[in-house]
């Protein structure tokens, strides 16, 4: 690793504001951001446009050659100044935040051979250091070894109304209950299921942003990522 080219890992609950940090905070340091949400999103759509999934139950019989042909990859945007996941080649940042695919992440999210192969993608790509990545197992399980590890967290109804009014801005449509529902029924599934459930790692510090502003949880996190690299 070059030096100061630290790894940073973000985990928390769904709609805790982790995105907007992490990529702020690259941008900052001039860090690459890697947005592993984004992948189980598009991991989500894979298997309902391939039709793996039936109400609440997904075919895992069929999984392992289907994810033979899931391609999933960033893709830099120089309009947008943005890394943009495509799923076999089409860029589908806007299909992954529709609330078809937020109501059937987390149960794609749970098959090991989907995580198996996402967690080495995103394994290979913070092996040079200098990345800044969020979700739920990234402290736990992907880069157990990061240099400086968050977890960030807030009350659940400040989180539904923070992600409905981010819905309501991309002109997405849904109701606040339903998208309450959907959070509470996430952190159930991310907390509870067998594989990589969603757990503060041990060394990680924690940043609860029910009151605090932008400004003051991106001070917070810059202040420590800071120190840490002046130390690294
Ligand atoms: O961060 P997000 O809300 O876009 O994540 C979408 C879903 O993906 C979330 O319900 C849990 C799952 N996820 C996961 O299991 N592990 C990760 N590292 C990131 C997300």
């Amino acid at each position: 690793m070059e030096k100061g080219r630290i790894n940073i890992a973000i985990d928390g609950h769904s709609s805790s504001g982790k995105s907007t940090m992490a990529k702020s905070l690259a941008k900052e340091l001039n860090f690459v951001y890697i947005d592993t949400g984004a992948m189980y999103r598009a991991a989500a759509l894979f298997c309902i446009k391939e039709r793996l999934i039936d109400g609440h139950e997904i075919d895992e019989r069929r999984i392992p050659a289907a994810i033979e042909r899931m391609y999933i990859a960033f893709k830099y945007n120089s309009k947008t100044e943005q890394s943009e996941i495509h799923l076999g080649g089409v860029n589908v940042e806007k299909e992954i935040r529709s609330m078809e695919v937020a109501r059937r992440v987390s149960l794609v999210a749970a098959v090991p051979e989907i995580r198996h192969k996402l967690v080495n993608i995103q394994q290979r790509m913070a092996s040079i250091g200098g990345v800044v990545m969020d979700g739920r197992d990234i402290g736990t399980v992907v880069m157990p070894k990061a240099e400086l590890k968050f977890f960030i967290t807030a009350d659940m109804e400040i989180r539904a109304k923070r992600r409905f009014e981010e819905l309501k801005n991309k002109g997405v449509e849904s109701t606040l209950s339903d998208v309450l529902n959907n959070i509470r029924e996430r952190d159930r599934i991310d907390t509870t299921r067998a594989v990589a459930p969603l757990r503060k790692a041990k060394d990680s510090i924690v940043m609860d942003n029910s009151n605090l502003s932008i400004d003051e949880q991106f001070d917070f996190l810059l202040n420590h990522a800071r120190k840490v690299m002046s130390d690294a």
